[in-house]
């Protein structure tokens, strides 16, 4: 178990990234978490609302480009960087990949040069099932897949993945990756398919299913994510990849039906749409590794966390309204007295 005081979370403004924080400040009291985050259109400081006075914890805004200050901020002498950030959206990666090249690949690249150079104990890349591409109906991913990317937003996680894997190999620098599958729970940017059709839901709106509504993710709750990134950090094989899911794979249609009834609304609701460009049809995990290697099992059932979901968007109706009309980019201004 590595001895663990400082650590340095990038993104974590962002969704995992924020409930990783937050699992940190509760289940790890002692540790100082230092939280990276540029504060993107995905980056909310109300994800963090409440740990601002908080002794152990500290907020930079800043990017993971910069290389002075990631030279910095590793410099204090970290025992762990774990790297949310990230353009993290397929369908903005379609429409333009410019960003999520200079975050996802340039931003993993000045992190990983900071934490050769600041003597960081542990680099913990976080990555996905997506690197892996699309599955036919049967198997599963696992650590040994080849990475085959088809979305310009995978691509630039499976570039990152593979500096990750050469810095390790050519510096001996400690570093591991997480795969892991579709995440859902608070505090997710409600573009994505979950908290955008409960939104739109809630608002009277329908529901926009791409294609057939057939292609099928395999859904994980954002805090089980976290435990596993947690047991990472503290027992991680350096050089390893660790795979994470949680064995719940649903069609879109399926999701889309449990959604309806958890909020009493019938099909009428759904409105097929365009299917999105390569979209890829079946993603699922085998996460035997990391639960005979780290202890690490899954908590949430796909039944009681999607019910919990639905209605942490049902009781935090200001959070989302505020990120549908663009007042959450207020949040800096009001919280820390400077604009953005
Ligand atoms: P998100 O889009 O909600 O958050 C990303 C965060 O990164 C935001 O706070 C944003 O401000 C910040 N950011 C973006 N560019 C930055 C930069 N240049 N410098 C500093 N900060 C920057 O994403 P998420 O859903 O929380 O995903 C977090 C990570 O997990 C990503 O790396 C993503 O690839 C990975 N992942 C996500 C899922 C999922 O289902 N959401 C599944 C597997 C892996
Ligand atoms: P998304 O939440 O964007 O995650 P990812 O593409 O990274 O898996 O999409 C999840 C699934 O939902 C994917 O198959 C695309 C589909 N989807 C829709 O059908 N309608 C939507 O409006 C969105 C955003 C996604």
């Amino acid at each position: 178990m590595r001895q663990i005081r400082r650590v340095l979370v990038t993104g974590g403004a962002g969704f995992i990234g924020a409930n990783f924080i937050r699992l940190l400040r509760r289940e790890r009291p002692g540790w100082q978490v230092v939280c990276l985050d540029a504060l993107t259109y995905a980056g909310n400081l109300g994800n963090l609302e409440g740990l601002e006075g908080e002794a152990e914890f500290r907020f930079v805004k800043g990017d993971i480009s910069d290389v002075e200050l990631v030279g910095r901020l590793a410099g204090e002498g970290v025992d762990a960087i774990v790297n949310f950030a990230a353009e993290s959206h397929v369908d903005r990666s379609i429409l333009g990949c410019g960003e999520f090249i200079r975050t996802n690949v340039g931003g993993t690249q000045v992190l990983l040069d900071a934490a050769r150079g600041g003597k960081a104990g542990l680099f913990v890349q976080i990555s996905t099932d997506e690197v892996y591409g699309s599955l036919g109906p049967e198997g599963a991913f696992t650590e040994a897949s080849p990475l085959a990317p088809n979305s310009p937003y995978s691509a630039s996680k499976a570039a990152a993945d593979l500096l990750v894997r050469a810095y390790h190999h050519t510096y001996g620098l400690p570093a591991v990756i997480t795969r892991c599958s579709n995440n859902y729970g608070p505090y997710q940017f409600p573009e994505k398919i979950i908290p955008l059709f409960v939104t739109n839901l809630l608002a009277g709106k329908k529901t926009p299913v791409y294609g057939d509504g057939l292609n099928v993710r395999d859904w994980i709750h954002v805090e089980d994510h976290c435990r596993a990134v947690l047991a990472v950090v503290e027992k991680g094989q350096a050089g390893a990849v660790y795979d994470i899911g949680a064995d719940q794979e649903r069609t879109n249609l399926e999701l889309t039906r449990l959604l309806l009834e958890l909020l009493g609304r019938d099909e009428s609701m759904v409105e097929y749409v365009p299917d999105r460009p390569g979209h890829d049809r079946r993603y699922a995990i085998n996460a035997s590794k990391i639960q005979r290697e780290l202890g690490w099992r899954p908590r949430v059932s796909f039944a009681e966390g999607l019910a919990a979901t639905v209605r942490w968007y049902q009781e935090h109706e200001a959070w989302w309204r505020a990120i549908k009309t663009g007042e959450y980019l207020r949040y800096y201004q009001r919280q820390y007295g400077k604009t953005l």
